[in-house]
C-alpha cells in the first residue's frame, strides 16, 4: 500500500519477504542494507545484506569441468541484529512465533524504515515491538536503529541482544548458490563496553572492512558481551511487566580500506562511532539531508489515480539510495540492481544511460563523479581492445572493480537446470553508451572542462574502437560490424552459428556512425591547446579522422524488404513465434529464451526480442538527429518507416528486461500516446508491481527502470532537451497525468518547471547572471533570474 510518501506492507508473508527486503532497503549511496528482519538468517525467506558501493571480490569455481571466476559485490558483516526473547525462550522471529501483527513502513520523505510487530510465543506471551532504522544520508558511514518492545500480557525477563554478525556469505540469488559465496576472511571480533566490532578482509581483493556499533538502553543497563569466531554480541536482561516498554538504540559505523581520508577502517569506524551523536540527533541530521535532497529531486505529478506519484517517489528514493552525492568521494559506478541485492553480482552494465538524465538535471556533480568511474577504467578498456586485436577502448559489458570483463560465460537456466553458453559479453554497444553519456553530460551542463580533461579522451578512444571493429565489405561498398550482440540479448548468434554474435546490429551500427561524427565534434569543441595535446597523446592522424568521416557516410544498416529497419542482418528470415500459443500456455512469457530452451528449442531461431533494440535509436537520438545520421549514411528515413519499424518490434518483443517498457514508451509518445502511457505505468511500477512468486526484485531493484520511468515523465512527455545552450520543451503531456511540477538545475540556475495539458510555465530563481534561454512551441525567450515564462499549449 502506498500514499505519496509512504510505502507499507501489512501482514507477514514469508514468501514475499525477500521482495520486501529489497523494496525496504535503506541506503545512502555509500552503503545500503536490505530491509530484512533484524537478526534474520539467510535462507529461503530472508536474505539479509549490507553492501558497500565498489567493494567487490573474485572467487573461483569449477563448473562442468571448467574453471569459472566471478567477481561479486560483497555482503558485509550484518550490523542489524537487535533481537528479543522471553525468559529462556528462543530469539523471537516471525518464523518461530504466531504473528499477530506485522507491518513494514518505509517513510520516503525521511528515509526511515519502521517495522511494527506483535508476536506470540508458544506459551501465549505477546511481545509488541517497533523497530526503526536508517542509513544516514548526512554521514554516509553511519546508521541508526532503535527498538521499543513491550510485554503485553506477562511478567518476567525480557532478553535483548545486539549483534554484529560475520556469519554471512553471498547467498541472495538462488541460482548462484551452487557457486562459492564466501568472500570474507581474517574475520576479527572485538568488544569493549557497549561497542562491538567485526572487521574482515575480502579474500582476493584484500579490502578491509570494519563494522562497529554502540547500543544503549537506559543509564543502568548491564550488557553482557560474548564473542565467537565471526560474531560479537551483547545481551541485556530487563524485568518487565505488562505494558512496560523498553527501548534500545543502536548506532553503527561502517568503513572500508578504499575510503578516502582515513588511515585504516577499524580506527576510522571506532573514531566515528565515538564521535557519533545518539539516535535522535543522528536521525535529525539524516532527515535534514533527505529534505535537502528532495528539494532537488522531487517530481510532483498530480495524476489522480493509480499511485503514479507514490511510485515516482519510491523510484527516486531508491535511486538516491543507490547513487547519492556521497558517491562523489568514492570510486563506484551505477550498479544495475542498486545496492539492494546480489543479482548480476552488483555489476555495472549500460544502465547508467537511463539513470544520468535524472541526475544531471538535478545534481550534475553526481553524474560527473559517476562518469569518472568509466574514465578511470579507460586503461583497462584499451588493454581489452588491444588483446582482442582492435584499436581504441573496448569497455566491458559487465564491469566491476578494475574494468575487466566480468560477464559470465556460462549461464544457468533455472527452468531446465542446464548451464548454457553465455555470449552476452559480445555487447560491444556498451562502449557507445559510455561515450554517449559523456557527450550528453557535456551538452546538458556545458561542462567543457570535463570534456577537455576526461570526456573527449573516452569518446575518441571508443570511436576509434568502433572504427577498427567496422570492416570494409567490398561487395556492398560499405562498412560492416560482425559478431556482436545488440541490446536484445536473446540473439547471441545464429541458429547455425551459436554464441558467435550476429552481424550488423542496426542499433550498434547506427550509434557507431553517430559516435564517429560526435568524436570529431568533441575534438573541435576543445580549446586549441588541449586539442593538440590529445591529438599528440593519442597519435591521431588526419587519415584516421578522414576514415571516421567515411564511416559516418558508409556504415551498413540492414533493412527488411518493406523498408523496416532490421534488428540485424538475417533477423527477418528467422521463424515467427506462435505468440498466442505461448501466451496461453505460460502466461508470463517475458523470459522466452528460458521457456524455449527448456522446451528444447533455440531462441535464436525466432523473431522474438527480449527488449527494445532498434527502438533504442528513438530513445537516444532526438528525431531530427536520427534523421540526419541516417540521411548522411544514405538511408533517408520517413515518418512511415519509423512508424512501421515501431509496430514491427512492438509485436515481437516480450519485454524480458525492465528497460524495454521505457524505450517503447519513448518510441510511442508521438505515434500512439495511449500505448506510451500504458508503458509508462508499467515502467513506473516495475519493481513495486513485481509478481510475488516470480519476483526478480527480491534480488535487487532495477535501477534503470526506476530512474528511466522518472525520465519518461521529465523528458519524454515534456519533450525536454538541451542543445546549443537552449533549454527546449516540446510537451506531449497526457492530460490524464494532471500537472507536473519539478525543480531543475540548468547551468547555474535553479528552475521550477510546470507542465500540463495547458502548456508550460518556467520560473528562474532569483540571482544574478544572464539567465536561461528557453524554447517551447516555436517561441524562444530569455528568462532572467527571478522571471517566469508561460507558453500556453497551442489551441488550449
Ligand atoms: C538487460 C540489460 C541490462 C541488464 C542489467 C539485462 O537483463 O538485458 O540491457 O543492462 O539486465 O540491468
Amino acid at each position: 500500500m502506498m500514499n505519496d510518501w509512504r510505502m507499507r506492507f501489512t501482514g507477514y508473508d514469508p514468501l514475499d519477504e525477500r521482495r520486501r527486503e529489497a523494496l525496504c532497503t535503506v541506503g545512502n549511496g555509500y552503503f545500503a542494507t536490505r530491509g530484512a528482519w533484524a537478526g534474520s538468517v539467510a535462507g529461503d525467506h530472508h536474505s539479509p545484506g549490507t553492501y558497500l558501493a565498489g567493494y567487490y571480490n573474485r572467487l573461483t569455481d569449477e563448473v562442468d569441468g571448467r574453471t569459472v571466476q566471478n567477481e561479486s559485490l560483497v555482503n558485509l558483516p550484518d550490523w542489524l541484529p537487535l533481537t528479543v526473547a522471553v525468559n529462556d525462550g528462543p530469539w523471537l522471529t516471525p518464523d518461530n512465533s504466531d504473528v499477530l501483527e506485522h507491518t513494514e513502513e518505509l517513510d520516503l520523505r525521511r528515509g526511515v524504515l519502521t517495522r511494527s510487530f506483535r508476536l506470540r510465543d508458544a506459551d501465549g506471551r505477546v511481545v509488541a515491538g517497533v523497530e526503526r532504522r536508517f542509513a544516514s544520508m548526512a554521514d554516509p558511514h553511519l546508521a541508526g536503529q532503535s527498538l521499543t518492545v513491550t510485554a503485553e500480557n506477562w511478567t518476567g525477563q525480557l532478553r535483548l541482544a545486539t549483534t554484529i554478525s560475520g556469519e554471512i556469505r553471498n547467498s541472495g540469488v538462488e541460482r548462484y548458490r551452487k557457486l562459492s559465496g564466501d568472500h570474507l576472511t581474517d574475520i576479527e571480533t572485538n568488544l569493549q563496553g557497549e561497542t562491538l566490532l567485526v572487521a574482515a578482509t575480502t579474500r582476493q581483493s584484500r579490502s578491509k572492512i570494519a563494522v562497529a556499533s554502540r547500543t544503549v538502553a537506559g543509564s543502568n543497563d548491564k550488557w553482557r558481551g560474548s564473542r565467537s569466531a565471526k560474531s560479537v554480541s551483547s545481551e541485556l536482561v530487563v524485568t518487565v511487566s505488562p505494558g512496560r516498554a523498553v527501548t534500545v538504540e543502536k548506532v553503527a559505523a561502517i568503513y572500508g580500506s578504499r575510503d578516502a581520508g582515513i588511515s585504516e577502517p577499524v580506527t576510522a569506524a571506532l573514531t566515528a562511532l565515538d564521535a557519533a551523536p545518539g539516535f535522535d540527533e543522528l536521525l535529525d541530521a539524516h532527515v535534514l539531508a533527505w529534505s535537502q535532497l528532495w528539494r532537488r529531486f522531487d517530481v510532483d505529478v498530480t495524476e489522480p489515480a493509480d499511485g503514479m506519484q507514490a511510485a515516482v517517489r519510491l523510484n527516486l528514493f531508491h535511486l538516491l539510495q543507490s547513487v547519492s552525492p556521497h558517491c562523489a568521494n568514492i570510486d563506484a559506478g551505477v550498479p544495475a540492481r542498486g545496492l539492494h541485492g546480489e543479482a548480476y553480482r552488483g555489476h555495472i552494465f549500460w544502465d547508467e544511460l537511463f539513470v544520468f538524465p535524472v541526475l544531471t538535471l538535478r545534481a550534475p556533480a553526481l553524474t560527473r563523479a559517476l562518469l569518472l568511474y568509466r574514465h578511470r577504467r579507460l586503461p583497462a578498456a584499451r588493454r581489452a581492445a588491444r588483446e582482442a586485436g582492435f584499436r581504441g577502448a573496448m569497455y566491458p559489458w559487465q564491469s566491476g572493480s578494475d574494468g575487466r570483463e566480468e560477464s559470465q560465460r556460462l549461464h544457468l537456466n533455472p527452468l531446465s537446470g542446464r548451464w548454457t553458453e553465455d555470449a552476452t559479453f559480445r555487447q560491444r554497444h556498451v562502449g557507445l553508451a559510455v561515450a554517449y553519456t559523456m557527450w550528453q553530460y557535456v551538452e546538458t551542463t556545458g561542462d567543457r572542462e570535463f570534456l577537455a580533461d576526461h570526456g573527449a579522451e573516452v569518446i575518441i578512444e571508443v570511436a576509434r574502437f568502433f572504427a577498427s571493429l567496422a570492416r570494409y565489405d567490398k561487395a556492398r561498398d560499405r562498412y560492416v560490424i560482425r559478431g556482436v550482440v545488440g541490446p536484445d540479448e536473446f540473439h547471441t548468434g545464429y541458429p547455425d552459428r551459436p554464441a558467435e554474435g550476429i552481424d550488423n546490429n542496426a542499433y550498434t551500427n547506427v550509434m557507431a556512425a553517430w559516435l564517429l561524427g560526435i568524436a570529431a565534434r568533441a575534438l573541435e569543441a576543445l580549446p586549441v591547446w588541449r586539442r593538440s595535446e590529445l591529438t599528440e597523446a593519442l597519435g591521431l592522424q588526419p587519415q584516421e579522422l578522414n576514415h571516421w568521416d567515411d564511416l559516418t557516410r558508409r556504415m551498413f544498416v540492414p533493412f527488411h524488404d518493406d523498408g523496416v529497419i532490421s534488428q540485424f542482418e538475417g533477423y527477418g528470415d528467422l521463424a515467427e513465434l506462435d505468440w498466442p500459443h505461448y501466451r496461453d500456455r505460460y502466461g508470463d512469457i517475458r523470459r522466452m529464451d528460458r521457456i524455449l530452451e527448456a522446451e528444447g528449442h533455440d531462441v535464436t531461431s525466432y523473431q522474438v526480442s527480449k527488449q527494445a533494440d532498434v527502438l533504442m535509436l528513438l530513445y537516444l537520438l532526438p528525431r531530427q538527429e536520427l534523421h540526419d545520421v541516417m540521411h548522411r549514411l544514405g538511408y533517408p528515413l520517413s515518418a512511415d518507416i519509423i512508424r512501421r519499424t515501431v509496430d514491427y518490434y512492438l509485436t515481437r518483443t516480450c519485454h524480458g528486461s525492465s528497460l524495454s517498457a521505457i524505450v517503447h514508451a519513448w518510441g510511442l509518445t508521438s505515434l500512439a500516446p495511449d500505448q506510451a502511457l500504458s508503458f509508462l505505468h508499467e515502467a513506473v511500477h516495475s519493481d513495486l508491481g513485481d509478481a510475488v512468486q516470480t519476483s526478480t526484485t527480491a534480488e535487487g531493484i532495477h535501477l534503470a527502470a526506476m530512474a528511466g520511468s522518472v525520465d519518461l515523465i521529465q523528458r519524454c512527455f515534456t519533450g525536454l532537451s538541451v542543445s546549443r545552450d537552449v533549454l527546449r520543451f516540446r510537451p506531449r503531456w497526457p492530460s490524464g497525468l494532471g500537472v507536473l511540477r519539478m525543480p531543475l538545475w540548468y547551468r547555474e540556475y535553479r528552475l521550477t518547471v510546470e507542465v500540463s495539458a495547458a502548456g508550460l510555465v518556467v520560473s528562474v530563481d532569483q540571482g544574478s547572471g544572464r539567465g536561461v534561454t528557453v524554447r517551447c512551441y516555436g517561441h524562444t525567450r530569455l528568462l532572467r533570474p527571478g522571471e517566469t515564462g508561460t507558453w500556453p499549449a497551442p489551441g488550449s
